[in-house]
C-alpha cells in the first residue's frame, strides 16, 4: 500500500545541530535514489540562534546543506526572551506548513523551543539524541533535553545508557534496538503516540558524520604552522558552556590549567565567541605562548584539529565523542557528563574546572597507550540516520 509523502520539518539553530542535520540530509538524499518507497518531504527551518559565517554558514557549506527553507532570524538574547522569540516564530511557520512531523536534534533552546511550539499545534515530534542526562538542572540543556524527550513521539536514543535513561523517567512506550532485518527497523507493532512513544537505540548521527566528513579534514595544521613550525604534537582546547564561562572563577582555573600544560605540549584553542567575550570581561589572557588562542573554526577544520592532536580538552558534548571516534583521549572539563560510555573506556576522564586536576588527567592520558580502548563501537556503525528515517516512514505509514 503506498502513502503520501510524510512531511517533516527539520528545526535548527545552533552548531551541533548543523552537523547532525547534516547526517539526516545526506543520509535522506541516498534513500532517494535506492529506495521508492519511502517518500519524505523535507523542510528545513534555521530558528537564527547561531547566525554568523563561523557559528552557522560555515556548517551549511561544508556539510553540502540545502539553504533553509525559512530563517527566523532570531539571533542572542537571554534564555526566555530568545526561547520566547523562537516559539512564536515557529508556531506561526508550523501553522501554515501541514507538517505531520518535527525533528528535533540535541538540547539547545532552538530544540525546546520547536518541543513547545509542535506538541502544542499537537504535530508529532521526534528527538534525536534523546535519553541524555547530566541529572544536574541548572544546566539549560538539561531542561531542554528533558522538556523535549517528554512530549516526543519517536524518541531517537544514540546509545544504550540513553534509552535506560528515559525507562528510569517512566517513559513507557515499545523499546528496542534499532537493529535493521532486510534493511528494516524491527519495531513493535504498537503505534507510536506521544502517550506510548517508541523509544529506539539508533545509534549517533555524529558517528555517522565523522564517518564521513574526517576524510575532508586537512592535514595542514595552520595555528601551529604559524607559531611552532617545528613542533608537530599538539593539544586541543575548547571550553563554551556557560557553567565555564560565566563564571570567572571557573574560566580562569581551566586558563591556568592549560598554561601549565602548555609547557608540556601546545595547546590550541578555538573560541566560541561566548568564551571570548568572557575572557575579555573577566580579563583573562594567556600566559604560556604555547597557548595558542583563535576563532572559531569550522567543521573540517575542528575534525583536522582533533584528529591530529594527542590529546583533546573540552566541555563539549559533541568534541567528546569526536575525540573518542578519531582515537584521541579527552579531558572533560566538566565535573558529569550525559556521555557516561566514554568514561567506562579509559579514554576519557573528568577534571571540572580545576586546574590541577586538568593538569594530572591531561599528563597521564599523554602517558597511556590506550590503543584497545577505542576499539570499543559506542556510538552504533554509522547508520543512525538511515535508521531514523526508516522509522519515522514505518511510523508514519503503519495502519
Ligand atoms: C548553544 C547551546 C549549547 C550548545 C552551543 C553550541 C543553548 C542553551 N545552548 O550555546 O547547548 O552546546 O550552542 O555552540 O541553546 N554568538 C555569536 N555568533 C553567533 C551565535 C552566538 O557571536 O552566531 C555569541 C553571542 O554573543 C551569544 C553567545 O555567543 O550571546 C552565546 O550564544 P547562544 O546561542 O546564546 O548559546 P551558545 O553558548 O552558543
Amino acid at each position: 500500500m503506498s502513502h503520501t509523502p510524510l512531511r517533516v520539518a527539520s528545526i535548527v539553530g545552533a552548531r551541533p545541530q548543523f552537523i547532525k542535520l547534516g547526517a539526516i540530509s545526506k543520509s535522506l538524499a541516498s534513500l532517494a535514489e535506492t529506495d521508492s518507497e519511502l517518500a519524505v518531504e523535507h523542510i528545513i527551518i534555521h530558528t537564527g540562534q547561531h547566525y554568523d559565517e563561523r557559528m552557522s554558514g560555515s556548517f551549511f557549506h561544508e556539510l553540502a546543506l540545502p539553504s533553509p527553507d525559512i530563517n527566523l532570524g532570531i539571533g542572542s538574547g537571554s534564555h526566555g526572551a530568545q526561547t520566547g522569540a523562537m516559539l512564536k516564530g515557529l508556531e506561526d511557520v508550523l501553522c501554515h506548513l501541514c507538517i505531520d512531523l518535527v525533528l528535533l536534534y540535541g538540547d539547545t533552546n532552538s530544540t525546546l523551543a520547536g518541543a513547545l511550539a509542535a506538541s502544542k499545534l499537537n504535530i508529532s515530534v521526534a528527538h534525536i539524541e534523546s535519553g541524555l542526562r547530566s541529572f544536574r538542572k541548572s544546566m539549560p540543556e538539561e531542561i531542554n533535553r528533558i522538556t523535549t524527550d517528554h512530549v516526543s513521539t519517536l524518541l531517537f536514543c544514540p546509545t544504550r545508557h540513553a534509552a535506560e535513561n528515559l525507562i528510569r523517567e517512566g517513559i513507557s512506550g515499545v523499546i528496542c534496538d534499532g537493529e535493521l532485518v532486510n534493511e528494516r527497523p524491527r519495531i513493535g507493532r504498537a503505534p507510536a503516540t506521544v502517550d506510548s512513544p517508541w523509544i529506539v537505540n539508533v545509534g549517533d548521527v555524529m558517528y555517522d558524520s565523522v564517518l564521513f566528513h574526517a576524510a575532508f579534514a586537512p592535514n595542514y595544521i595552520p595555528e601551529l604552522s604559524a607559531t611552532a613550525p617545528h613542533l608537530l604534537e599538539y593539544a586541543v582546547l575548547t571550553v563554551h558552556r556557560a557553567e565555564n564561562t560565566d563564571s570567572a572563577s571557573r574560566l580562569r582555573e581551566i586558563f591556568i590549567g592549560a598554561n601549565r600544560l602548555a609547557e608540556d605540549i601546545p595547546v590550541i584553542c578555538p573560541l566560541h565567541p561566548r568564551t571570548v567575550s568572557s575572557l575579555e570581561q573577566h580579563e583573562l589572557r594567556p600566559l604560556a605562548n604555547r597557548l595558542i588562542l583563535v576563532e572559531a573554526v569550522p567543521y573540517h577544520r575542528m575534525l583536522s584539529l582533533i584528529k591530529h592532536s594527542q590529546l583533546v580538552l573540552t566541555d563539549s558534548g559533541g568534541i567528546q565523542r569526536e575525540a573518542f571516534m578519531l582515537g584521541k583521549p579527552c579531558v572533560i572539563l566538566r565535573s558529569e557528563t550525559e556521555w557516561v560510555e566514554l568514561l567506562e573506556t579509559g579514554t576519557n576522564r573528568l577534571a571540572g574546572a580545576n586546574s590541577e586536576c586538568i593538569l594530572h588527567e591531561a599528563r597521564e592520558l599523554l602517558s597511556l597507550d590506550l590503543g584497545d580502548a577505542f576499539a570499543s563501537r559506542l556510538y552504533g556503525d554509522g547508520r543512525a540516520a538511515e535508521r531514523i528515517l526508516r522509522i519515522c516512514w514505518q511510523w508514519w505509514s503503519q495502519d
